[in-house]
């Protein structure tokens, strides 16, 4: 019962979490094209930043703290696919530090990326969760 409730309450976070994710560089490709110094782009920094305060930071917490517990409750730690998650997760956890740094850079003027590379980077969320849900349900190793 407690393992279910921990799987749910895990499922809903990474929503979350991915939500946050896909919707942030997207954030970024649109408050790169308003004008530098513009009441548009302080209104993009307000969106960013609240998005990251409000649905990234308590996402990924949780997510991590509930996906800990289910590895503990099942005892995980020698499973190979597991492992395998767990590289890509820290992976993520990186690209969503990566993102939060842009914000902060964004907030200083530089813009370090192009749009073109913006939407690029925008994939990687979606390709690292594909690859996870594939480790979770399939389990080749
Ligand atoms: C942040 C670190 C994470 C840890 C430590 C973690 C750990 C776990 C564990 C131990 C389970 C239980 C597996 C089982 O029921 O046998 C689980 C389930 C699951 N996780 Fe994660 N997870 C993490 C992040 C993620 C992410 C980012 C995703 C998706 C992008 C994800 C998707 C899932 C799914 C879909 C399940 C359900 C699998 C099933 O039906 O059994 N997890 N996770």
């Amino acid at each position: 019962m407690t393992y279910l409730w921990l799987k749910a309450g895990h499922i809903i976070f990474v929503i979350f979490w991915m939500a946050g994710l896909f919707m942030l560089p997207r954030y970024f490709v649109y408050h790169q094209e308003a004008p530098a110094g513009s009441e548009e782009e302080a209104q993009w920094l307000d969106r960013e930043r609240k998005l990251l305060k409000i649905i990234l930071m308590p996402s990924i917490i949780v997510v991590w703290v509930l996906g800990l517990a289910l590895a503990y409750t099942l005892n995980l730690w020698g499973s190979g696919w597991f492992h395998a998650k767990l590289g890509l997760v820290l992976l993520l956890s990186g690209y969503h530090g990566y993102l939060a740094a842009y914000h902060k850079k964004l907030a200083r003027g530089e813009r370090a990326l192009t749009g073109k590379q913006l939407r690029l980077f925008n994939e990687v969320p979606g390709v690292v969760a594909t690859l996870v849900v594939i480790l979770v349900i399939v389990r080749p190793f």
